[in-house]
């Protein structure tokens, strides 16, 4: 059979209504008990597509109960500072999802309600096609199909589809099966039905087809041949590897901090110069060996310079010349900062201690 063939036949009703039962019947068996499922919510349903979209659920819930209770509703998180709601993401990394978030946040209290439909919700910063159906068919019913990696994978893995999910034919074919499987009865758990097979049966290396739900109508069950190689994605671009030299200028228990521009990498966080101080300060060089960090499309190599001031208003003239904050270590770990120099805080706080003594 062509792709064409396939794809018809995926999306015959007679098939359709077959996997639908088969995979509610399974959720309702096997679903995880997950808080936002237990007491749903608006709020908590939106807040853990959010934490969902580039993290995983076991890290997801310790971080989304922690987030309601320092933001217990939307008009709390909407009233917080911008450094707060940094501070209360950190270890979920890509905080540009907390700046949109806290963005969304105000304008639903602006609003004084949240959207009531999944092209409302799209309308919000931070919302893409994905989560402003997951939201709408979840905390609102309405039909609208949820197409995230896991369901792309299983749905490009049972149709058969072999062109690029994240090409715009694939793509496509991907979003015409899934509204084809979609239980417009129940939509919310359906979705998250065919996430959850995604996650803990139909997964990338090892799908368990001898129990799926969908094993009956799927092309790929059984065919290890066949779902390894799906879905297909685009060729992936090379990280870029990026040199970062931080200089580390201490005196006594204050150091030398910049908060990085309001776009871009590690936007508004806090980190330290790039450019070292004058030949006054002692050179204590390399803090530590060099560390490696990847971020999305970067591979990050961070060398830490460190350097000892002569005196306090040496610091300060520093500080001012690049456009730099004078604080303490501990005001430092109040703020929010990148995960890299989380990793490297004890490291660093040997160095503090050192300056200290000095
Ligand atoms: N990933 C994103 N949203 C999810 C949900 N509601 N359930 C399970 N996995 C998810």
């Amino acid at each position: 059979m062509n792709d064409q063939g396939f794809l018809q036949n995926s999306l015959d009703p007679k098939r359709t209504t077959v996997a639908q039962k088969a995979l509610r019947t399974w959720y309702l068996g096997h679903a995880r008990d997950l808080p936002w499922r237990s007491e749903p919510s608006l709020y908590g349903t939106w807040l853990s597509e959010i934490m969902l979209q580039q993290t995983r659920v076991e890290t997801g819930v310790p971080k989304w109960h922690a987030f309601r209770e320092a933001f217990p509703s939307v008009a709390d998180l909407a009233r917080a500072t911008e450094d707060e709601v940094l501070k209360a993401w950190e270890g979920l990394g890509y905080y540009r999802r907390a700046r949109l978030l806290h963005r969304a946040a105000k304008a639903i209290h602006e609003a004084g309600d949240f959207p009531s439909t999944h092209a409302e919700w799209l309308a919000l910063p931070g919302i893409g096609p994905y989560t402003a159906a997951a939201i709408a068919s979840i905390g609102l019913g309405e039909a609208v199909a949820a197409v995230d990696g896991n369901v792309q994978r299983v749905v490009a893995r049972w149709a058969g589809i072999r062109q690029a999910v994240d090409s715009k034919d694939g793509a496509r074919a991907v979003g015409l099966v899934a509204d084809a499987l979609l239980d417009t009865n129940h939509p919310g758990d359906h979705n998250q039905a065919v996430m959850e097979l995604g996650a803990l049966v139909c997964t990338p290396r090892a799908a368990q087809c001898g129990t799926c739900p969908l094993a009956a109508t799927c092309t790929s069950a059984g065919r290890e041949e066949a779902w390894t190689n799906l879905p297909v994605k685009q060729p992936k671009k090379k990280p870029v590897p990026w040199d970062l030299d931080w200089h580390v200028a201490t005196c006594g228990d204050l150091v030398v901090v910049v908060q990085r521009p309001d776009s871009g990498v590690w936007a508004k966080m806090w980190t330290f110069p790039e450019g070292p101080p004058s030949n006054r300060f002692a050179a204590l060089g390399l803090l530590f060996d060099p560390v490696t960090h990847i971020l999305s499309h970067r591979r990050i190599t961070a060398s830490f310079h460190g350097w000892q001031a002569p005196d306090e208003a040496s610091l300060r003239s520093y500080a001012d010349e690049v456009a730099a904050y004078v604080m303490t270590w501990e005001e430092l770990g109040a703020l929010a900062r990148p995960r890299l120099l989380t990793k490297m805080w004890e490291e660093l706080s040997d160095v503090w201690t050192a300056s200290e003594r000095a």
